[in-house]
């Protein structure tokens, strides 16, 4: 006898991360992704068009979904953005996650929520889950509340701290690494920090430490990459392996970008916890070759 496919609840199936969930999800799950503002299409998967910041609408959307598991990607996910429009991220960034929680809570169902690592100050990398978080911006506070407030309401819920991610861009966004990509393309300079250090992961990696997450974890998980990298030395990386030897870097300072919202230095995540349980990001240079 077949077993009925289970419902999976991806929120922001539109957005970069969500979108990427959604095209490995449905080979196994009968998926449904939210999108608000870009109606995209994504084949084998039912798209809901709803605003997460009505709580009404939310309670619907569970209601009629009526999902066995749930994974939150949905976000107001841009710093500078939050830094000047903190009443308006803090619906989506917080109150709706409170809410998502609750919901989640009240029929038992494993939640993943997609949290950040600019919860750290990046004065003292590489963070552990156990670590106080700092955050510098209103978009890491934003999301060190809605993960304390995700785990005071349902301590079952998996709340995994994402780094920088690259990746294939669906429909309505993409990662960092194709604004990049085109300026080299157009031989147009690109000043990058060589005081600004990560440890990015490809999309398709993290939505496999996400899965890892939905199955075996209650509580925090740092999904990072293998290498700490600066910003800089990510482009001259980039470069080479998409064949724009002649790309146009300069090197800069964090202090010379005007920017919205402060970014802390080094929020390198340390991931060995998800790598006990099955998580095996590539080195980066093979993790980059793979989306380029
Ligand atoms: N990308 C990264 O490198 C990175 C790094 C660390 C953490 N994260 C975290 O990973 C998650 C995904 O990030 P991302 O880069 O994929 O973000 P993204 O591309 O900006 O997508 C954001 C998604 O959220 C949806 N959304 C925003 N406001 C909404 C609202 N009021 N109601 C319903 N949906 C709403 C958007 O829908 P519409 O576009 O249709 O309006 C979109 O689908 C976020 O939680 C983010 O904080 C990302």
């Amino acid at each position: 006898m077949r077993l009925p496919v289970k419902r999976l609840l991806v929120t922001g199936a539109s957005g970069f991360l969500g979108w990427n969930v959604c095209n490995l999800a449905k080979r196994e799950w009968d998926t449904f992704g939210t999108v608000c503002s870009h109606p995209v299409e994504i084949g084998g998967v039912n798209i809901i068009n709803t605003d997460l910041t009505d709580p009404a609408g939310l309670r619907k959307l569970f209601s009629e979904v009526r999902p066995d598991a749930v994974i939150h990607t949905a976000a107001a996910a841009k710093p500078d953005y939050c830094q000047t429009h903190k009443e308006e991220s803090h619906k989506i960034n917080v109150e709706a996650v409170l809410l998502i929680a609750s919901l989640c809570a009240d029929s038992k169902i494993p939640c993943v929520f997609t949290s950040t690592d600019l919860v750290f100050d990046g004065m003292n990398a590489p963070y552990r889950e156990e670590d106080p978080v700092s955050p510098v911006n209103i978009y890491g506070e934003q999301k060190a509340l809605a993960e304390e407030g995700m785990l005071k309401i349902y301590p079952d819920a998996a709340v995994c701290r994402m780094v920088l991610m690259f990746g294939v861009p669906g429909p309505a966004s993409g990662s960092f690494i194709q604004p990049m990509l085109k300026a080299m393309h157009e031989a147009r300079e690109i000043r990058l920090f060589t005081d600004e250090f990560r440890n990015p992961i490809s999309a398709r990696t993290a939505v496999d430490g996400l899965f890892t997450a939905l199955n075996k974890v209650k509580g925090i998980l740092h999904l990072g990459g293998r290498e700490r990298i600066s910003r800089y030395d990510f482009g001259r990386l980039l470069a080479e392996i998409s064949g724009h030897k002649d790309a146009r870097l300069t090197p800069c300072l964090q202090k010379d970008a005007r920017q919205s919202a402060p970014r802390p230095p080094d929020v390198t995540l340390e991931s060995s916890k998800a790598v006990s349980l099955g998580f095996n990001p590539l080195p980066l240079r093979d993790e980059l070759e793979k989306c380029v």
